[in-house]
């Protein structure tokens, strides 16, 4: 058999999830405790202290950023203004407020180029949104004071940066509110869950507010995301043998695991299900991994250090060294296009996937519906084809790191 590496694919998946996951799933006397249980609130209380502010935890970063926007007055008629490079579903939960989306233009290292967000402000903008893409920190300094002299509410999204610290201040505590991820991608992962890191104590109420009404995740939802688990973990394993996709894809098909971008979502709809409250279950999931984040992160650090000493290939541009950043993903760029790369990797055994390979991520997402007028961000055009993320979580062991590199290296040789 192959071994087979992964860029996604739940990259964070142990086994001790796997093991969470099958205390409901084996148990239907347990199901009562899938939405009801301590998990969420010890969650919140265990993330209100590493913070140091109040957190509140929604379904998914996407509900959070929704009402994120809307504690801040975003309404009908405001502008937000937000990066281009981003994921369809930040741009939904803009046009769910009733905002319209101002499209700002990305520097070298795929955050939000402050020129181009002063260019593009008007009257009507209301709030902007600062994303540390793959981890790496924003020109918050130059932002801020933007958001600042202009009377902007700010919404960090920290999706990719958990427990980065930019200037050693942590990511989310920057703006006034501040939006958290914990899908099946990102540092830590309870396969799909989010939160609000509550700056501005005045918001405080409205999200709380918010929040308790929500109502819960449909059970046979929940259960979707817990069998996300053990399936990915078994597919994986047997990917090399040509099985594991197939039980993958018909998991996926047979509508047994849930989906990360639903279909309505790339179409610029909502979904009924959601918002809803994180559930105890995933809650369960995500507790023990907030005491791993330094950890892991720590691990993303070396890992991207490898990448950073060993990739020697002329074509490849490295990331820009930031000491803050945690590597989400270790995203080198190819100026003649990242394609045949990903293709030759796949032929040896490497997935690098094809997270955010356009303006508006993924791919296959409707760029018209989100309002994305072409031409408007040149730089997130031009860069978007151009990267390829190379893996950094917990299972991507030095020599793997060496072995991915090696095979950079040898590409176009
Ligand atoms: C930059 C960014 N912000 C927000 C989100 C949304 O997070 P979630 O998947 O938890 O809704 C994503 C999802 O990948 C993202 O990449």
């Amino acid at each position: 058999m192959r071994q087979v590496i992964f860029t996604g694919f739940s990259p964070n998946l142990t086994w001790r999830d796997v093991k969470t996951a099958g205390v409901f799933l084996l148990h239907p006397l347990r199901w009562k405790n899938l939405n009801r249980g301590v998990a969420v609130e010890a969650a919140e209380n265990k993330l209100s202290a590493y913070f140091g502010f109040p957190v509140v935890t929604f379904d998914s970063g996407r509900s959070a950023l929704y009402f994120a926007l809307r504690a801040l007055g975003v309404g009908d008629g405001d502008e937000v203004l937000v990066q281009a490079y981003t994921c369809v579903v930040v741009i939904n939960a803009i046009r769910f407020a009733g905002a319209r989306p101002v499209y700002v233009d990305i520097k070298d290292d795929f955050t939000m180029d402050p020129d181009d967000a002063r260019r593009k402000l008007t009257g009507r903008a209301r709030a902007l949104i600062i994303q540390h893409t793959f981890g790496q920190g924003a020109d918050l300094t130059a932002l801020l004071a933007l958001a600042r002299a202009q009377g902007l509410g700010v919404v960090e999204d920290a999706a990719h940066s958990f427990g980065a610290r930019y200037q050693g201040k942590l990511a989310g505590t920057w703006g006034d509110i501040g939006m958290l991820s914990f899908g099946s991608d990102k540092v830590l992962s309870s396969v799909r869950g989010g939160a609000l890191v509550v700056v501005n104590a005045k918001l405080l109420d409205r999200v709380r507010g918010w929040q308790e009404k929500l109502p819960a995740m449909p059970i046979a939802v929940v259960l979707q995301h817990l069998l996300h688990l053990p399936f990915f973990w078994w597919g994986k394993r047997w990917y090399g043998y040509g099985i594991g996709k197939w039980f993958l894809y018909a998991a996926k098909k047979l509508n047994l695991t849930n989906k990360i971008i639903y279909p309505a979502e790339k179409r610029g709809e909502a979904v009924s299900f959601f918002p809803s409250r994180l559930p105890n279950a995933l809650a369960c999931l995500l507790l023990p991994q907030i005491n791993d984040a330094a950890a892991v992160n720590e691990h993303r650090r070396g890992i991207a250090a490898i990448y950073r000493r060993q990739i020697t290939n002329p074509l490849a541009i490295h990331p820009p060294e930031d000491e803050s950043s945690v590597y989400l993903r270790y995203t080198i760029r190819l100026p003649a296009g990242a394609d045949p790369l990903v293709r030759f990797a796949k032929e040896r055994g490497i997935l690098l996937g094809d997270w955010y390979t356009a303006v508006i991520a993924p791919a296959d997402s409707d760029q018209a519906a989100a309002g994305y007028a072409e031409g408007s961000c040149p730089a997130a055009e031009r860069l978007a084809p151009q990267s390829v993320n190379l893996p950094t979580d917990r299972l991507i062991t030095e020599s793997a790191a060496s072995f991915i590199s090696a095979i950079v290296n040898s590409y176009g040789a």
